[in-house]
């Protein structure tokens, strides 16, 4: 298929773990997804689908300079700090990074008359569930820095489209997690923080055990309950808001889960027959700012864009990571 311009799209983060899977996704559907990455955390073996610009989000004359070039038709922005932990005891780097950082990105994308955005946000802006599962109408109330940063900004693109300076896509992603299915990129974080990939970590003898934090929650088997997307099923979530915000002029938030909460016990149980492997574990406090259980209704991007989920399946999902962790 012939490029045009108006089918580039510049992908913030696009060398890190969703930005990547992002960039296959748009490629397969026709676009040309530019990566820019300061690869502080990515890494540039993820960048397989069309070029890679380094530079930051913090930067405006790089991000000018982009935005003259490219004259993209819109901006998915994964590019963020997004270690929940580090957030706390650093929150000022995580209200720089993501806070100034998209204010800058928008800033300069409407001096380039660039107004189509697809943030990418998370379940962390509601904070402590009043009830499950979690709508979009949920109030916002995040319990740490992290989740903070991206109520924030998820503030300045209401009031953006307030004026109809701005039209957005806020995808409030639960917990992504799998690998491409074709194995061609997959999760590669450091340090990791996320269970799927440290529960492999151990099956395949590179951490001795796996802590547990806090097994005397109120859920049926007393540890956390979380609700896993398919990191493939993100992806196509990103191609189904792009094409709405290309052609539609409001704005929404979705949640993107898939209404179906596993505990930690459960993936670990199912690691085990995935990877035919023990997996010793630790059971540990818990952490504070945990809530017992994280369940999408993911009800509203059903409808509105006609999503639904194809790959996240938790053995689908375990599958395709262990193929990633044991081939990288
Ligand atoms: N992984 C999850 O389960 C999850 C859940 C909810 C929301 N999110 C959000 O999704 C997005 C992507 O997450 P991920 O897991 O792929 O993270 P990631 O760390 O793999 O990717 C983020 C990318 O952004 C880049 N980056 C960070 N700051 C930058 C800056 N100032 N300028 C340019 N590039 C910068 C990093 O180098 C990295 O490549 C993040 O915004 C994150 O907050 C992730």
């Amino acid at each position: 298929m012939e490029l045009s311009e108006s089918k580039t799209i510049i992908v913030t983060g696009g060398a890190g773990y969703i930005g990547s899977h992002a960039c296959k996704a748009l490629a397969n559907a026709g676009y040309l997804p530019v990566a820019y990455d300061n690869l502080s955390r990515g890494h540039d073996w993820a960048v397989k689908w069309g070029p890679l610009e380094k530079g930051d989000i913090l930067d405006s004359d790089r991000l000018s300079e982009l935005m003259k070039k490219y004259q993209p038709s819109a901006v998915m922005h994964f590019a963020a700090l997004a270690y929940v932990g580090e957030s706390v005891t650093n929150p000022l780097l995580y209200y720089h990074n993501n806070v100034v950082g998209t204010y800058t990105l928008l800033r300069t994308m409407l001096r380039h008359n660039i107004n189509k955005f697809i943030f990418s946000s998370t379940c962390a802006v509601y904070g402590d569930p009043q009830e499950l599962p979690l709508t979009e109408s949920h109030r916002r109330s995040p319990v740490n820095p992290y989740g903070n940063t991206k109520a924030m900004v998820e503030t300045m693109l209401e009031d953006l489209a307030a004026i109809e300076q701005i039209s957005f896509i806020s995808l409030r992603y639960f917990n992504a997690a799998g690998a491409d299915t074709e194995g061609e990129i997959g999760e590669s974080h450091e340090p990791e923080t996320h269970l799927i990939p440290l529960v492999l970590e151990v099956a395949s003898g590179k951490r001795p055990h796996i802590e547990i934090f806090g097994n005397d929650y109120d859920t049926p088997d007393g540890t956390c309950v979380r609700d896993y997307i398919h990191v493939t099923d993100l992806a196509d979530a990103h191609i189904k808001s792009l094409e709405y915000i290309l052609d539609n002029k409001g704005s929404e938030f979705f949640n993107l889960g898939t209404e179906y909460g596993y505990s930690v016990n459960e993936i670990i149980e199912n690691a085990k027959h995935i990877t035919n492997k023990e997996i010793d574990v630790k059971i540990k406090a818990r952490r504070p700012g945990d809530p017992p259980a994280l369940i999408a209704d993911s009800s509203k991007i059903k409808k509105i864009l006609n999503w639904k989920s194809k790959y996240s399946n938790i053995n689908q999902i375990l599958s395709s990571a262990w193929e990633w962790q044991k081939n990288n």
